[in-house]
């Protein structure tokens, strides 16, 4: 492998001493051009360009950016907000999200930390009342679910830093379709139409929802044509004015006596949507034998758990030739297993808590945490990563982290004409975020990935909330390079914890079992969290893995409905390779 050639570029804020890669190795910093005889030779890009999202109208919207000259940023930003629109129930600038980007003539990786954040007024007990925890429902469909939305100023931060076209024309497409309206997918009028569904997310309960989803009570229905003029006028707004038109003024005032209302008013104020501010972040990256894998940082999970479950998953099958085998399948469940106790137990916002992130990656804690597989039908505990590497014992510090998630969220790859990349995974939480819309967005519901209880056995847990803070995701925006350092893949999904299961299974699927990208996402879904495997049965192969880890002692859940969203791309030789998620409605196009 390629010494490291990943440096913060220019534009990252942060204090450089953080911009090292997080695996262990020390990396020298590249040369300035004044200390180099010549300038080096331009990079070349000859692959062309792709998106892959979750709505071919997003899709489209994306790649006509591109051919004007966009950049895969400017095309990220012009997806994003048709997705917003066509694909209400998953994210939106509501919502938040982790953008990883790659600029291929710099050859540097940044990290967009657009994540939801809480109001400064919450504390340990967002979710606690009279000692009580708050169920899931209860915290959810409240006024306090609701973290400040970081979309919009994600946009503009990452458009400074590398947007080519003019700020305003990236919001065009979306602009077009909500006034002239947009045909109602088959997911969403499914969504809107589950009774079951209809019933927790009630929608129906916030006078602006209930008419948009429910005109004269009843749901949209596939190909009803909706138009939406008010997520049109603000997108007009902040397209003339920039992030103030969504962070201050009307709007602003509109989200803050949304979220004022009944159950459980939140305490989210004017302060805290105008101080919002993007975090540019290194991205985090992990050597391996064959590649580096590299996503986004704490308070996102991606980089721990990509390069933890590749990395011991390598180790487990050290020796093995390349390809499938069920014993492979097996070594994956068991990396997976290991890799989530350890990011239930440490990650959560960085800012706010100690996350050994590094450590967690170190080939010499992977190298012990190998020998902590345990039988099949045993209990995962996290493991020591300060212990094994003689900084003193760190496990005692917190609690066990339990927190579940629901749908609600969404991915988008992108490759642009000069090979720069974005991998955008953006989110609202549950199904339409906490179901309180303003202006024609939902807003999210994101602080119920913290931890609803503060303590658990007398120990504080690490993602407990706190004013400022931003709750740890499963969002792992991901990409993958090569032996030569060149960008192998981009890959991502929705799907709440299940996420990091989803998005290894690409990595494993393409790397070790030489699949295509589509074959990749196709394979039934696996999700090691906890004592229990769950298997996706519902899918091709996906009976007889469930039954082989059965025989092999694993406590098999056999699940169906699976919640993915992957979408891929993958820099062959000749060209880019696409995938996107049957499970979903998105596709993977190339620019012709
Ligand atoms: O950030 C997270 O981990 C969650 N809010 C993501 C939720 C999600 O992916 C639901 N997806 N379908």
């Amino acid at each position: 492998m390629k010494p490291s050639t990943l440096l913060c570029p220019a534009f990252v804020l942060v204090a450089l001493a953080a911009c090292q890669p997080q695996s262990g190795n020390s990396v020298p910093d590249r040369p300035t051009l004044e200390e180099t005889e010549q300038a080096p030779a331009p990079r070349i890009w000859d692959k062309g360009a792709m998106v892959a999202a979750a709505d071919p109208r997003a899709v489209e919207a994306g790649l006509k950016i591109l051919r004007e000259g966009g950049t895969a940023i400017d095309a990220a930003i012009a997806v994003h907000t048709v997705l917003g629109l066509v694909e209400p129930q998953s994210s939106g600038i509501g919502g938040g999200a982790f953008m990883v980007y790659y600029d291929h003539e710099d050859d540097a990786l940044t990290v967009f930390d657009g994540r939801e954040t809480a109001p400064q007024a919450a504390d340990e007990n967002l979710f606690v009342i009279d000692g009580e925890v708050l169920d899931y429902v209860t915290a959810w469909q409240s006024g306090r679910s609701a973290g400040v939305p970081g979309m919009i100023a994600l946009y503009k931060a990452a458009h400074e830093a590398e947007g080519q076209a003019e700020w305003g024309s990236l919001f065009q497409p979306a602009i077009d379709l909500a006034r002239e309206g947009f045909e109602v997918s088959p997911r969403l009028a499914g969504l809107l139409a589950n009774e079951r569904l209809r019933d927790a997310v009630r929608l129906d309960e916030d006078e602006n929802a209930s008419a948009y989803f429910f005109p004269e009570g009843e749901p949209l229905t596939v190909g009803t044509v909706r138009d939406n003029p008010a997520y049109a006028d603000l997108l007009q707004s902040v397209a003339a004015s920039g992030p103030s038109a969504f962070y201050e003024g009307d709007n602003a005032q509109a989200i803050i006596d949304v979220l004022g209302q009944e159950p459980l008013p939140g305490a989210m104020t004017l302060d805290d949507l105008s101080s919002y501010s993007v975090k540019l972040r290194p991205a985090v990256c992990g050597d391996h034998e064959t590649m580096r894998i590299c996503s986004a940082p704490p308070p996102s999970s991606g980089a721990v758990t990509q390069n933890m479950i590749w990395g011991l998953y390598e180790r487990i099958t050290e020796g093995s030739s390349p390809g499938y085998s069920d014993e492979k399948l097996a070594a994956w469940v068991d990396a997976q297993r290991l890799a989530y106790a350890d990011r239930d137990h440490y990650v959560a916002d960085a800012d706010f808590v100690q996350v050994p992130t590094s450590d967690l990656i170190d080939p010499r804690y992977l190298d012990a945490r190998v020998a902590d597989v345990f039988a099949p039908d045993g209990n995962p505990q996290a493991g020591d990563p300060g212990e094994v590497l003689g900084r003193g014992s760190i496990i005692g510090m917190w609690g066990r982290d339990l927190t579940d998630e629901t749908p609600g969220t969404t991915h988008i790859s992108i490759i642009d004409k000069q090979g720069n990349a974005v991998s955008m995974t953006a989110t609202v939480e549950s199904a339409f975020g906490n179901s309180r819309m303003v202006n024609g967005y939902l807003l999210n519901n994101e602080l119920t990935d913290f931890s609803r209880q503060p303590t658990i056995n007398s120990l504080p847990v690490a993602n407990a909330p706190a004013g400022g803070k931003r709750p740890r995701s499963s969002m792992s925006p991901t990409m993958v390079f090569d032996q030569d350092g060149d960008l192998f893949m981009v890959t991502g999904s929705p799907g709440g914890n299940s996420i990091v299961a989803y998005v290894s299974k690409t990595i494993v699927g393409v790397l070790d079992w030489g699949l295509s990208a589509q074959e990749a996402i196709n394979l039934p879904n696996v999700i090691a969290r906890g004592p229990s495997v769950g298997v996706e049965i519902d899918v091709e192969r996906g009976q007889d893995w469930a039954d082989m880890l059965s025989a092999a002692g694993y406590p098999v859940e056999e699940r169906t409905g699976e919640n993915s969203g992957l979408h891929v791309i993958i820099v062959r030789g000749n060209g880019l390779e696409g995938g996107a998620d049957p499970r979903r409605e998105g596709v993977a196009l190339a620019l012709d």
